[in-house]
């Protein structure tokens, strides 16, 4: 027998690892987890009934087209279904147009610090990324990412609001830059976070994308909607673009619980939004008590907060995780902290307060 170890593609040599957020501790003190932008909410009664009736027939594959929950987005959204795709989750939606785009040779512009599968997900297809510093201000620099644009750029990702950093850009520098954008180049706008967005400047993909070909809108069901463990998400774009989703997607990928729980969120809105509200009040709460206590950190519109904290951000994770809270440490960086309960908020303010005192 021969030693020759199996033949795998070169790319995916020094793919970093995706990392979870680190779970609560089990047992002992009280544990939260700050540290995946999940919503703290537990399914609504309606949601839990759609997706427990659906499990009683999870011995049969789903609809392939989802094609009742391609309904409900074409009407909620008022866009045609030949403009939807959906997929496992937007992680999963952007690897489809990942590779219904780029291959070896091309190039994939994001920012960076942004969400860390955009690099994996370029890798894994054999695309170059090219990371575009944020400002100093950890905001996209739209100027600096247009002029990154080659011949060989075929997406561009633009994340908004900003994972980990929570910043968005707003509705004139976005419509500049997509102006100056190729028409012949995709540009994603991860919309994950869009329902905590607060700041009327900035815009809704889905009106963007109307009149521009070549923008296509990735939403998920995984934050607002609280069904992060279901794995649905979709896209909003022009043909031939969300055909090409369609194509690139894993066939039957988004199971029909998802699909029923999705559909059940999308008529449960009024009470889910009235989550977000909640959510969006602690925010407030959090920044404005984190900004007291003497923090400078960037305006967030999504349901996380970001700390700059360079060389200081794995000491503050752990301080924080010896009080009974998950974050999301990002080393000589900063931290992530999503807002959660009023009580791990609390725990939060309370253990950044101390460790600015110490430090
Ligand atoms: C910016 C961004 N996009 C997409 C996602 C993916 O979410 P999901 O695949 O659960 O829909 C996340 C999740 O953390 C995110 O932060």
């Amino acid at each position: 027998m021969s030693e020759t170890s199996p033949k795998l593609r070169a790319e995916l040599e020094g793919i970093p690892t995706y990392k979870p957020g680190r779970p609560a501790a089990a047992g002992g003190a009280v544990a939260y987890k700050l540290s995946s932008n999940e919503n703290p909410y537990p399914p609504l009664p309606g949601v839990m009934e759609a997706a427990t009736a659906a499990a009683s027939s999870f011995n049969r594959y789903p609809d392939l087209a989802c094609t009742d929950l391609m309904n409900e987005l074409s009407d909620r959204f008022g866009v045609p279904l030949e403009h939807l795709a959906t997929g496992t989750g937007s992680v999963g939606v952007t690897q489809q147009l990942v590779q219904a785009t780029s291959g070896p040779g091309d190039e994939v512009i994001y920012a960076w610090r942004s969400f860390e599968a955009y690099p994996i997900i370029a890798q894994i297809s054999g695309a170059k990324s090219v990371q575009v510093p944020l400002t100093a201000g950890a905001v996209h620099d739209l100027d600096a990412m247009a002029d990154a644009i080659t011949d060989r750029t075929r997406l561009i990702i633009v994340c908004n609001p900003n994972n980990p950093t929570g910043t968005a850009v707003r509705r004139a520098e976005l419509e500049r830059f997509l102006d100056r954008v190729p028409s012949d180049v995709v540009v994603a706008l991860d919309e994950a976070y869009y329902e905590f967005i607060r700041d009327p400047e900035v815009p809704n993909g889905i009106e963007l994308y109307r009149d521009r070909p070549n923008v296509c809108v990735l939403r998920t069901f995984s934050k607002a909607y609280g069904l992060a463990g279901l794995r649905v998400g979709f896209a909003v774009a022009h043909e031939p673009v969300a055909a090409a989703l369609r194509k690139t997607a894993v066939p039957f990928g988004v199971s029909r619980i998802a699909q029923d729980a999705a559909i059940a969120s999308l008529r449960a809105e009024d009470e889910l939004f009235g989550r977000v509200g909640t959510l969006v009040c602690e925010r407030n709460r959090v920044v404005e008590g984190l900004r007291a206590q003497g923090w400078t950190l960037p305006d967030t519109q999504a349901n996380f907060v970001w700390l700059p904290l360079g060389e200081r951000a794995a000491a503050f994770a752990q301080a924080c995780e010896t009080a009974g809270v998950m974050v999301r440490p990002f080393p000589g960086e900063g931290v992530r902290v999503t807002i959660g309960e009023t009580e791990a908020n609390d725990v939060v303010l309370k253990v950044a307060d101390a460790f600015l005192k110490e430090s």
